[in-house]
């Protein structure tokens, strides 16, 4: 795989897997944009908007929010950018066939699925313990990488608060979507050829490393 086309990435695997930390760290290493579908809808559940109202019971309860929300939301968010890592997007057939289409239009074949892997049980004490800062979206974790200071995010002192979608119920629920709606993406981008497994277990530096190895990266100029 060419290291220009490897900037442009799907981030694929169960809720805490890692995926947030390691768009971010890709975003300020190498300049490919984070495009968060769950930041974004938090951003709308924020503001109030129309959108948010909608996604939101369905973010509480760690069910998918409707494709017909989604796949307009991100066609929008994508359509202007020439490198980016989409995190959370897609999350089921119909929104992964909705992508390969978009992207067909606008002639920006993805570079690779990563699939970073990790147990349930350690996803389960990932996300009871993650702390994030509403306003960028950075996250910390008071086992696991803690912020310098408890409750203040490091980088622009804001505080830090843990997700509505991050309780032990409704943790297991988004398990539990997961498996039954986004692991079928495995075998999709499996049989494509794109597909990349990440060994998600590893400290968040190796897995970067990991990463960075497996697509080349050292070799890309940032954009
Ligand atoms: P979203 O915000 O996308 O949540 P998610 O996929 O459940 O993923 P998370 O953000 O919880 O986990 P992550 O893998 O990013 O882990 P992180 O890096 O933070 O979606 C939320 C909701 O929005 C969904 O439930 C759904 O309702 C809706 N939604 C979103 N996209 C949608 C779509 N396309 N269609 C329909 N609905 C959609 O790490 C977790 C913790 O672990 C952190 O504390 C971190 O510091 C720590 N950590 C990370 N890596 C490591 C490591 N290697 N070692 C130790 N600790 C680590």
């Amino acid at each position: 795989m060419s290291a220009q086309r490897a900037l442009r990435l799907v981030l694929l695997g169960p809720p805490g897997a890692g995926k947030g930390t390691q768009a971010r760290i890709l975003e300020e290493r190498f300049g490919a944009l984070q495009i968060s579908t769950g930041d974004l809808l938090r951003k709308h559940v924020a503001d109030g908007t129309s959108l948010g109202l909608e996604a939101k019971s369905y973010m509480n309860s760690g069910a998918l929010v409707p494709d017909s929300i989604i796949i307009g939301m991100m066609e929008d968010r994508i359509k202007g950018e020439n490198a980016f890592v989409l995190d959370g997007f897609p999350r089921n057939v119909a929104q992964a066939e909705a992508l390969d289409a978009m992207l067909l239009r606008l002639d920006k074949p993805l570079g690779a699925v990563l699939l970073f892997e990790a147990d349930g049980e350690t996803l389960i004490r990932r996300l009871t313990a993650r702390w994030s800062n509403p306003r960028t979206g950075r996250t910390y974790n008071s086992e696991t990488n803690p912020p310098k200071v408890a409750g203040i995010d490091d980088e622009d002192g804001g505080p830090l608060v843990q997700r509505p979608d991050d309780t032990f119920e409704v943790v297991q629920n988004r398990l539990a979507t997961y498996d039954a709606q986004t692991a079928p993406l495995i075998d999709y981008y499996g049989n494509d050829g794109l597909l990349v497994r990440i060994d998600g277990l590893m400290p968040i530096e190796a897995v970067t490393a990991e990463v960075m190895r497996e697509l080349a990266l050292e070799n890309v100029t940032p954009a």
